[in-house]
């Protein structure tokens, strides 16, 4: 059965992961969509784009494979954006994490379910979402509010998909160990009052490993019919 990924974000984290999860099985096929290629494997092409550039999204053509049984699009680029308060946040953060995180799972998830319509192919989608859509957090406005509309765009096309062609899920992946967790350290503690709280889970050793995140994701995407819930918390399978 041959199966065709999309994954965003693939050059590192949790996309990567999830790339390489992907490659270990022989008929699988993975198009990586980042800014960076950092795969390398004869199943794997890559598919060099700018997610935060709307005109890129808006012209969006992605390789179509009539052969495929089934499609697995996994919306994993995402970014933090400025973390701030609102009243200091900045435009171009405002604009550019919302375009990543919200808009272009979006177009693609337009694009795939438009373009295998008329095909018998399986189509999932996996949105790579955060408990930060399902909880206010101070300073991250634009990660929480983007998010959660990814959140909302899952269980509305779930809803309109429900005969079984179209499986959708938004997975928060728990506290990553990746570049993101990084980022969310180097943020001033004028601007996150929860700054200490991300400090501990690295110093602790709470943060989960990427690897490991991906094969539960991995696991959702070569079972879907296991799960009901359009939602899902990787902490809670
Ligand atoms: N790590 C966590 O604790 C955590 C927790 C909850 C949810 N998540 C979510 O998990 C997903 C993966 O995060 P991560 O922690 O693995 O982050 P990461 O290590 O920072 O990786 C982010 C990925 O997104 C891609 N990306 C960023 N900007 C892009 C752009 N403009 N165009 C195309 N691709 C872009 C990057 O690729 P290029 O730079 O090559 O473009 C990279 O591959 C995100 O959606 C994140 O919100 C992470």
């Amino acid at each position: 059965m041959k199966t065709i990924f999309y994954i965003t974000g693939g050059s590192r984290g949790i996309g990567k992961a999830l790339v390489e999860s992907a490659l270990k099985t022989n008929n699988y096929f993975v198009y990586g969509i980042s800014r960076e290629q950092s795969v390398e494997h004869e199943r794997y092409k890559h598919v060099a784009l700018d997610l935060s550039n709307t005109n890129t999204l808006n012209e969006l053509e992605l390789p179509f494979d009539a052969e495929a049984n089934k499609v697995v699009l996994i919306n994993n680029a995402g970014m933090l954006g400025k973390v701030s308060p609102f009243g200091r946040q900045d435009n171009e953060s405002i604009i550019k994490t919302h375009t990543i995180n919200a808009i272009a799972p979006a177009v693609l998830s337009n694009w795939i379910i438009k373009k295998y319509s008329d095909t018998a192919t399986q189509i999932v989608i996996l949105n790579v979402s955060s408990g930060a859509a399902r909880y206010p957090v101070a300073g991250w406005g634009n990660y929480c509010s983007s998010k959660a509309s990814v959140d909302m765009l899952s269980k509305v096309i779930a809803l309109e998909k429900s005969n079984g062609k179209v499986k959708v899920f938004a997975v928060a992946p728990g506290i990553v160990d990746t570049q993101m967790q990084t980022e969310i350290r180097q943020a001033s503690p004028s601007d996150f009052s929860d700054l200490q709280r991300f400090k501990d889970y690295k110093k602790n050793g709470q943060l989960s490993d990427a690897q490991e995140v991906a094969e539960s994701l991995m696991q959702i995407v070569n079972h879907p019919e296991k799960h009901q819930d359009t939602l899902l918390d990787v902490r809670k399978l």
